[in-house]
Protein backbone atom coordinates (compact mmCIF):
# COMPACT_ATOMS: atom_id res chain seq x y z
CA UNK A 1 0.00 0.00 0.00
CA UNK A 2 1.63 3.40 -0.88
CA UNK A 3 1.78 6.00 1.53
CA UNK A 4 -0.86 8.47 0.15
CA UNK A 5 -3.64 5.26 0.47
CA UNK A 6 -2.33 4.55 3.59
CA UNK A 7 -3.02 7.64 5.05
CA UNK A 8 -6.77 7.93 3.25
CA UNK A 9 -7.58 4.76 5.37
CA UNK A 10 -5.84 6.20 9.01
CA UNK A 11 -8.00 9.41 8.23
CA UNK A 12 -11.50 7.41 7.06
CA UNK A 13 -10.63 5.53 10.36
CA UNK A 14 -10.93 9.07 12.46
CA UNK A 15 -7.18 8.96 13.30
CA UNK A 16 -4.99 12.25 13.36
CA UNK A 17 -1.78 11.86 11.49
CA UNK A 18 1.02 15.00 12.23
CA UNK A 19 3.28 14.79 9.58
CA UNK A 20 6.74 16.42 9.84
CA UNK A 21 6.62 20.07 8.59
CA UNK A 22 9.50 20.26 5.78
CA UNK A 23 11.29 23.55 6.26
CA UNK A 24 11.38 25.41 2.90
CA UNK A 25 15.26 25.77 2.25
CA UNK A 26 14.68 29.93 2.30
CA UNK A 27 13.00 29.83 5.88
CA UNK A 28 16.00 27.67 7.68
CA UNK A 29 18.22 30.61 9.46
CA UNK A 30 21.65 31.03 8.90
CA UNK A 31 24.07 31.49 11.68
CA UNK A 32 24.24 35.61 11.45
CA UNK A 33 20.29 35.83 10.71
CA UNK A 34 19.79 33.43 13.66
CA UNK A 35 21.81 35.88 15.80
CA UNK A 36 20.60 39.36 13.83
CA UNK A 37 17.14 37.96 15.17
CA UNK A 38 18.49 37.65 18.61
CA UNK A 39 18.26 33.93 18.65
CA UNK A 40 21.94 33.36 19.87
CA UNK A 41 22.70 35.03 23.21
CA UNK A 42 25.07 38.09 22.49
CA UNK A 43 28.77 37.26 24.02
CA UNK A 44 29.02 38.50 27.66
CA UNK A 45 30.74 41.85 27.48
CA UNK A 46 33.30 42.36 29.73
CA UNK A 47 32.84 43.56 32.91
CA UNK A 48 34.44 47.66 33.91
CA UNK A 49 36.62 47.39 36.50
CA UNK A 50 36.35 49.63 39.50
CA UNK A 51 38.74 51.31 42.43
CA UNK A 52 35.64 49.96 44.79
CA UNK A 53 35.26 46.19 42.81
CA UNK A 54 40.08 46.03 43.08
CA UNK A 55 39.92 46.95 46.74
CA UNK A 56 37.09 44.80 47.87
CA UNK A 57 38.57 42.22 46.57
CA UNK A 58 42.37 43.21 47.68
CA UNK A 59 41.32 43.71 51.56
CA UNK A 60 40.05 39.80 52.40
CA UNK A 61 42.72 38.16 49.68
CA UNK A 62 44.17 35.13 50.90
CA UNK A 63 45.44 34.07 47.30
CA UNK A 64 49.24 33.43 48.82
CA UNK A 65 50.99 32.91 52.38
CA UNK A 66 51.54 36.42 53.50
CA UNK A 67 47.39 36.25 54.32
CA UNK A 68 48.44 33.99 57.76
CA UNK A 69 51.12 36.59 59.00
CA UNK A 70 49.45 40.02 57.92
CA UNK A 71 47.31 42.51 60.12
CA UNK A 72 45.60 43.48 57.23
CA UNK A 73 46.25 44.04 53.52
CA UNK A 74 47.73 47.32 52.34
CA UNK A 75 45.86 48.58 49.10
CA UNK A 76 47.39 51.85 48.29
CA UNK A 77 46.84 55.55 49.15
CA UNK A 78 46.52 59.00 47.36
CA UNK A 79 45.34 60.55 44.39
CA UNK A 80 43.26 58.56 42.18
CA UNK A 81 43.65 60.83 39.26
CA UNK A 82 47.59 61.38 40.14
CA UNK A 83 49.92 61.40 36.78
CA UNK A 84 51.89 60.07 39.35
CA UNK A 85 52.77 56.52 40.28
CA UNK A 86 54.86 55.59 43.10
CA UNK A 87 55.27 51.81 43.40
CA UNK A 88 57.48 50.46 46.75
CA UNK A 89 57.93 46.73 47.18
CA UNK A 90 55.75 45.88 50.44
CA UNK A 91 54.16 47.05 53.26
CA UNK A 92 56.34 47.14 56.64
CA UNK A 93 55.31 46.75 60.20
CA UNK A 94 54.26 50.21 60.70
CA UNK A 95 52.67 49.81 56.84
CA UNK A 96 50.90 46.40 58.03
CA UNK A 97 49.43 47.78 61.22
CA UNK A 98 47.90 51.30 60.39
CA UNK A 99 47.09 49.69 56.46
CA UNK A 100 48.47 52.75 54.44
CA UNK A 101 51.85 52.50 52.57
CA UNK A 102 54.96 54.17 53.31
CA UNK A 103 53.74 55.20 56.84
CA UNK A 104 57.26 54.40 58.63
CA UNK A 105 60.92 56.14 58.69
CA UNK A 106 61.01 55.18 55.13
CA UNK A 107 57.88 56.61 54.49
CA UNK A 108 59.20 60.18 55.94
CA UNK A 109 62.12 60.17 53.51
CA UNK A 110 59.74 58.96 50.46
CA UNK A 111 57.72 62.23 51.81
CA UNK A 112 61.04 64.53 51.82
CA UNK A 113 61.94 62.37 48.15
CA UNK A 114 58.60 64.11 46.88
CA UNK A 115 58.82 67.23 48.23
CA UNK A 116 62.22 67.90 46.52
CA UNK A 117 60.47 67.62 43.33
CA UNK A 118 57.33 69.67 44.08
CA UNK A 119 54.85 66.99 45.08
CA UNK A 120 52.32 66.42 48.11
CA UNK A 121 52.05 62.95 48.82
CA UNK A 122 48.22 63.62 48.12
CA UNK A 123 49.15 64.50 44.07
CA UNK A 124 50.66 60.89 44.18
CA UNK A 125 48.93 57.98 44.29
CA UNK A 126 51.15 54.93 46.24
CA UNK A 127 51.12 51.51 45.77
CA UNK A 128 53.20 48.32 46.49
CA UNK A 129 54.10 45.23 44.67
CA UNK A 130 52.50 42.69 47.39
CA UNK A 131 49.68 43.72 49.12
CA UNK A 132 50.85 42.06 52.66
CA UNK A 133 53.98 42.50 54.78
CA UNK A 134 56.05 39.77 53.82
CA UNK A 135 57.10 38.06 57.65
CA UNK A 136 60.35 40.22 58.92
CA UNK A 137 60.40 42.46 56.37
CA UNK A 138 62.00 39.35 54.15
CA UNK A 139 61.44 39.82 50.40
CA UNK A 140 58.78 38.46 48.73
CA UNK A 141 59.14 35.47 47.12
CA UNK A 142 58.82 34.96 43.78
CA UNK A 143 55.10 33.33 43.74
CA UNK A 144 53.91 35.99 46.28
CA UNK A 145 55.08 38.81 43.75
CA UNK A 146 53.00 36.96 40.56
CA UNK A 147 50.00 35.82 42.62
CA UNK A 148 50.06 39.96 44.12
CA UNK A 149 50.99 41.11 40.51
CA UNK A 150 47.84 41.56 39.05
CA UNK A 151 46.31 44.10 41.66
CA UNK A 152 48.86 46.14 40.78
CA UNK A 153 48.33 46.13 37.26
CA UNK A 154 44.53 46.72 37.76
CA UNK A 155 45.34 49.61 39.82
CA UNK A 156 48.12 50.91 37.37
CA UNK A 157 45.30 50.22 34.49
CA UNK A 158 42.21 52.17 36.72
CA UNK A 159 45.00 54.93 37.16
CA UNK A 160 46.74 55.39 34.12
CA UNK A 161 49.57 57.48 35.77
CA UNK A 162 51.52 59.56 33.33
CA UNK A 163 54.71 58.62 34.74
CA UNK A 164 55.55 55.58 37.61
CA UNK A 165 58.49 55.93 39.72
CA UNK A 166 59.55 52.16 41.08
CA UNK A 167 61.27 52.80 44.55
CA UNK A 168 64.44 49.77 44.54
CA UNK A 169 65.43 46.43 42.72
CA UNK A 170 62.55 44.12 44.00
CA UNK A 171 59.73 46.44 42.93
CA UNK A 172 61.86 47.36 39.67
CA UNK A 173 62.15 43.82 38.46
CA UNK A 174 59.45 42.84 39.38
CA UNK A 175 57.59 45.20 37.60
CA UNK A 176 59.99 45.12 34.43
CA UNK A 177 60.26 41.86 34.58
CA UNK A 178 64.25 41.60 34.46
CA UNK A 179 66.86 40.40 37.09
CA UNK A 180 69.49 43.01 36.09
CA UNK A 181 70.52 45.13 39.07
CA UNK A 182 69.45 48.40 40.31
CA UNK A 183 73.11 49.62 39.60
CA UNK A 184 72.19 49.17 35.65
CA UNK A 185 67.91 49.79 36.08
CA UNK A 186 68.83 53.55 37.55
CA UNK A 187 69.45 56.52 35.59
CA UNK A 188 67.57 55.17 32.61
CA UNK A 189 63.78 55.92 30.99
CA UNK A 190 62.13 52.20 31.49
CA UNK A 191 58.38 51.82 29.22
CA UNK A 192 55.53 49.85 30.63
CA UNK A 193 52.73 50.24 28.20
CA UNK A 194 53.31 53.81 26.84
CA UNK A 195 54.61 54.68 30.48
CA UNK A 196 57.78 55.93 31.67
CA UNK A 197 58.74 54.17 34.39
CA UNK A 198 61.93 55.73 36.06
CA UNK A 199 63.46 53.59 38.88
CA UNK A 200 64.79 55.48 42.05
CA UNK A 201 66.88 53.83 45.31
CA UNK A 202 64.49 52.63 47.78
CA UNK A 203 64.26 55.29 50.48
CA UNK A 204 64.84 52.02 53.04
CA UNK A 205 67.78 51.73 51.76
CA UNK A 206 68.85 55.53 51.29
CA UNK A 207 68.78 55.93 55.53
CA UNK A 208 71.00 52.76 55.25
CA UNK A 209 73.57 54.38 52.24
CA UNK A 210 73.92 57.96 52.13
CA UNK A 211 76.45 57.81 49.33
CA UNK A 212 73.58 56.87 46.99
CA UNK A 213 71.26 59.82 47.54
CA UNK A 214 73.13 61.71 45.37
CA UNK A 215 72.31 59.12 42.50
CA UNK A 216 68.85 59.35 43.98
CA UNK A 217 68.11 62.97 43.34
CA UNK A 218 69.61 62.59 40.06
CA UNK A 219 66.45 59.98 39.27
CA UNK A 220 64.40 62.07 41.08
CA UNK A 221 65.11 64.92 38.49
CA UNK A 222 64.88 62.39 35.23
CA UNK A 223 61.30 61.61 36.70
CA UNK A 224 60.93 65.29 36.62
CA UNK A 225 62.00 65.90 33.67
CA UNK A 226 60.78 63.21 31.66
CA UNK A 227 57.10 64.29 33.12
CA UNK A 228 57.79 67.86 31.94
CA UNK A 229 58.86 66.81 28.73
CA UNK A 230 55.21 64.56 28.54
CA UNK A 231 53.20 67.83 29.35
CA UNK A 232 54.75 69.48 27.22
N1 LIG B 1 58.60 49.84 51.98
C1 LIG B 1 57.87 49.58 50.89
O1 LIG B 1 58.38 49.12 49.89
N2 LIG B 1 56.59 49.87 50.92
C2 LIG B 1 55.99 50.38 51.99
O2 LIG B 1 54.79 50.61 51.94
C3 LIG B 1 56.78 50.66 53.12
C4 LIG B 1 58.08 50.36 53.09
Amino acid sequence: MDNTTRLQYLEAMGIDVWLPRVVPVQEQASVPDAIAENILPEPEPEPIDTWEALQAEVVPCTKCDLCKTRTQTVFGSGNKNADWMIIGEGPGQNEDQQGLPFVGKAGLLLTEMLRAIGLDRDEVFIANVVKCRPPANRDPKPIEIETCKPYLLRQMALLKPKIIVVLGRVAAQALLNTDEPISKLRGKIHALNDEPVIVVYHPAYLLRSLLDKRKAWADLKLALQTYKNIKG
